[in-house]
C-alpha cells in the first residue's frame, strides 16, 4: 500500500532550517545558496566549490585545502603527482594556482578581503599558500564578471570557428595572464609554424613513450566514475555516447602509439585556431609556477567573460628539449609555462570534479 507519508512528508516548523550542504557536485553550486547565517568555516566550505572547478593536468586536481581560524591553507597533494608528464611538479603546481585564483575570485566576490602568504613554511613545501581572511570589502565589476565565468570555464578541445579576437580584446586577455611573475605572448605569424612544428613533434615524442601512454590512460575515465577526477572520453571532443567504452579507449591509448594521428589531429587544431598564446614566467621557480597558475586562472576567466574558449597544446614544454627550442623563440619572455589555443566554439560539458569534503585535509 502507498503511504502517503513518503510522498508528502510532513516537516515540523523547527526542522524546517536545514543546516548549510554542501553541494556534491562542485558544478552545481549557486552563488544563492551562500551560508549567510552559517559558521565562518561553512562559508569557507562552500567557497570551496569555486575554487575546485579550476582546471588542472589531466584533471588530477591536486590540491587540498585546510582551514584554520580565518585562514586557507592550500596544500599540493603529491599522491596526484603525474611522474611521467610532470615530473618536476611544475603543472601540478600551476593548477593549484589556478585554483588559488578562483578562491580569490569567490572570496571577494563573497566580500572577503585576502592576504595570501606564498610558500609560508620553508620546510615544508607542499603547504603552497596560506590565505589569511579578514574583513568585508564591497566587490569590483571585474570580480563579479570574473566569478560568474567560473562555472562557465572548461577545456574546449573543439575546433574553434574561423573568427578573430578584437584587438581590444587580445589587449585585455594580455593583461590578465601578465603579472609580477608572468607574461602573455600572442603568438604572432612570424613564430606560428615553428611552435605548430613543436607540437607536432611533442605530440609524436609523447606518443612514442610507453610510459607516457600509460600514465594518461590512467587518467582516462568514464564521466559517470565514482573517483570525480581523469578526462572523460567527451572532454576529448569524442560522441558522448563513447563514455561507456572509456575502458577501450584508455587500453587503445596504453597500447598503441597514435602519435601519427594526434600530431595530424593537433597540427589541423593549432593551425586554424584564430590565436596561439604563450604564458611565461620570469624565473622557473616554485613561487613562479604558483603565480602562472594564477595567471592562467585569470586568463581562462576573463576569457569566458568575452565568450572565449581555451585548449592546452602543453606537450612541447612538457619536453624539456622542446621546451629550450620554444624558449629561444621568444628569448625575451623568460621560461615557457602554458601555451594554449583561444577562440570562439561550442559549450562543452565539464568535467567532474571530486566534492569539497574530499579536498579538505
Ligand atoms: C597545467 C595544466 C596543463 C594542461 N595541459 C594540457 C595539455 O597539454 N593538453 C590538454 O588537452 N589539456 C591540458 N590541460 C587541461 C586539463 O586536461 C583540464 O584542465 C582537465 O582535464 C580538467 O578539465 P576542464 O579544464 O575542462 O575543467 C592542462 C591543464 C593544466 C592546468
Amino acid at each position: 500500500m502507498i503511504n502517503l507519508l513518503n510522498i508528502f512528508p510532513v516537516v515540523s516548523p523547527d526542522i524546517i532550517w536545514q543546516k548549510p550542504k554542501l553541494a556534491l557536485d562542485p558544478w552545481q553550486v549557486e552563488a544563492d545558496n551562500f551560508p549567510v547565517n552559517g559558521t565562518f568555516s561553512e562559508k569557507l566550505k562552500f567557497l570551496l566549490n569555486y575554487a575546485v572547478l579550476a582546471p588542472s593536468g589531466h584533471n588530477t586536481q591536486p590540491w587540498l585545502f585546510k582551514i584554520v581560524d580565518d585562514s586557507v591553507e592550500l596544500y599540493a597533494d603529491q599522491s596526484r603527482a603525474l611522474p611521467v608528464v610532470d615530473p618536476n611538479h611544475r603543472e601540478l603546481i600551476i593548477s593549484c594556482g589556478a585554483a588559488l585564483f578562483h578562491l580569490k575570485i569567490a572570496l571577494r566576490y563573497f566580500g572577503f578581503q585576502d592576504i595570501v602568504e606564498v610558500f609560508p613554511d620553508s620546510k615544508n613545501p607542499s603547504l603552497l599558500g596560506r590565505i589569511n581572511i579578514s574583513s568585508k570589502i564591497s566587490s569590483s565589476e571585474e570580480t563579479k564578471s570574473l566569478f560568474h565565468a567560473i562555472p562557465k570555464r572548461r577545456t574546449n578541445r573543439l575546433p574553434f570557428a574561423d573568427r578573430p579576437l578584437s584587438s581590444c580584446l587580445l589587449s585585455e586577455l594580455r593583461l590578465a595572464g601578465s603579472s609580477k611573475h608572468t607574461q602573455l605572448q600572442i603568438i604572432t605569424e612570424e613564430n606560428r609554424e615553428a611552435v605548430i612544428n613543436l607540437i607536432v613533434k611533442g605530440d609524436r615524442l609523447q606518443m612514442a613513450n610507453p610510459l607516457f601512454r600509460r600514465e594518461l590512460s590512467q587518467w582516462i575515465r568514464s564521466g559517470k566514475s565514482s573517483r570525480h577526477d581523469g578526462i572523460p572520453a567527451y572532454a576529448q571532443g569524442m560522441d558522448e555516447r563513447l563514455d561507456g567504452i572509456a575502458p577501450l579507449i584508455s587500453l587503445v591509448i596504453r597500447s598503441f602509439d597514435l602519435g601519427k594521428s594526434q600530431s595530424a589531429k593537433d597540427r589541423k587544431l593549432a593551425a586554424t585556431a584564430p590565436v596561439l598564446v604563450l604564458l611565461s614566467s620570469k624565473q622557473d621557480t616554485f613561487p613562479d609556477w604558483l603565480a602562472t597558475g594564477e595567471a592562467l586562472g585569470h586568463l581562462l576567466l576573463r576569457a569566458r567573460v568575452a565568450n572565449v574558449w581555451a585548449s592546452f597544446f602543453n606537450q612541447p614544454i612538457e619536453i624539456p628539449e622542446l621546451r629550450s627550442r620554444l624558449k629561444t623563440l621568444f628569448p625575451e619572455n623568460g621560461y615557457p609555462q602554458i601555451l594554449m589555443r583561444l577562440g570562439y566554439a561550442k559549450d562543452t560539458k565539464p568535467t567532474p570534479r571530486r566534492p569539497v569534503n574530499e579536498v579538505i585535509c
